[in-house]
């Protein structure tokens, strides 16, 4: 393995290590993998599309005061890690886009790759355990039937995740979106079967 990516990796571990909502190391490796699978078959640079994977989340707004700050910190680690300053440019572009929060979507192929990769990991069993994990550390509620638009973690799978697989920039990203998509359907069958005791 290169160096720099070896760099850029330990110093993510280091950061994002015990963070609590899907956040955390594993998140981030697991979107690496997405990304070089998508990247298989849709092509882009694969050194780009592993290093913006591996800081896509350093700056999180959860982790830092401002986007500043958080702009501030990716940019210092990449540095650190030897990333070259042409290489840098692109980087923070992607990662500045990424977010889909954000709702921004990345200009080059890269990016949209290191996007469709990190929003199907809200999607699907993990994205379900990320959803509740997240909702938690918010002190929302699991559900709440009586009160239309409550900020519970079932009303984010219709405000945000349940809207996902229709926002994905690639073929291979809308295919596995897809997929995980029609499982969080069967989870929120089977979930309000049980709230209903008709299961
Ligand atoms: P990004 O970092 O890409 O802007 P977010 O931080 O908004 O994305 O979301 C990251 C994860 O947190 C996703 O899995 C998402 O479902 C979850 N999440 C964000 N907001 C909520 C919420 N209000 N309730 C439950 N899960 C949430
Ligand atoms: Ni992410």
């Amino acid at each position: 393995m290169k160096k720099v990516i070896r760099n850029v990796e330990m110093a993510v571990k280091k950061l994002l290590s015990g963070e609590a909502t899907g956040h955390d190391w594993y998140h981030i490796d697991q979107v690496r993998t997405m990304a070089l699978r998508i990247a298989k078959k849709e092509g882009g640079d694969r050194h780009i599309i592993e290093i913006a994977a591996l800081a896509h989340d350093i700056g999180d707004k959860k982790f830092h005061a401002t986007k500043e700050i958080g702009q501030k910190a990716t940019r210092k680690v990449l540095k650190d890690a030897g990333v070259p300053g042409e290489e840098l440019k692109k980087i923070e572009s992607i990662i500045d886009n990424v977010s889909f929060s954000g709702g921004k979507i990345p200009a080059s192929l890269e990016g949209k790759i290191v996007q469709d990769a990190d929003r199907v990991y809200a999607l699907g069993a993990i994205g379900i355990a990320r959803a509740f994990a997240t909702g938690a550390s918010k002190r929302n509620p699991i559900h709440n039937p009586d009160e239309k638009g409550a900020q519970t973690t079932i009303n984010h799978f219709y405000e945000k995740l349940l809207l996902l697989k229709d926002k994905m920039n690639t073929k291979t990203g809308r295919k596995i979106a897809k997929s995980r998509h029609a499982y969080m359907e069967k989870f929120l069958k089977q979930f309000y079967a049980e709230w209903e005791a008709t299961d």
